[in-house]
């Protein structure tokens, strides 16, 4: 039996103030136990994990391609969209997650998956 009290949904936590995340640059962040990428731009501020799904890189040592919306892997140049997580260039095929993000007052608020306590 399924009731509301057994779900386990999302939790908003706090990444970062907005101040310490720059404009148009992607910045990684730590929240948890995920390595979180986030990138504010003129068309949205958005949220991927940070490690490449090709090979473990870490996205923000990579190459930002503003007018794309894409992160190219430093490591074997793969992209993925920053708006979506998807896969956009080989030898990656395998999307990273994409986090819902958001201003709450002047906190940049990601939802993570609920846990059970
Ligand atoms: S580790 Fe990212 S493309 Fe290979």
């Amino acid at each position: 039996m399924t009731s509301a009290s057994n779900r386990v949904g999302t939790r908003a936590v706090k990444v970062a103030s907005a101040s310490e995340i720059p404009f148009d640059e992607p910045t990684a962040f730590t929240v948890e136990e995920e390595e979180i990428l986030i990138v504010n731009r003129a068309d949205g501020i958005y949220a991927i994990d940070n490690i490449c799904t090709h090979a473990e890189a870490y996205l923000d040592m990579g190459d930002y391609h503003a007018e794309s919306c894409e992160i190219e892997c430093p490591l074997h140049d793969g992209r993925f969209c920053l708006r979506t997580g998807a896969a956009t260039a080989a030898p990656c095929v395998i999307p990273v997650k994409s986090y819902t993000v958001y201003l709450a007052g002047d906190d940049v608020m990601v939802e993570l998956p609920g846990r059970l306590l």
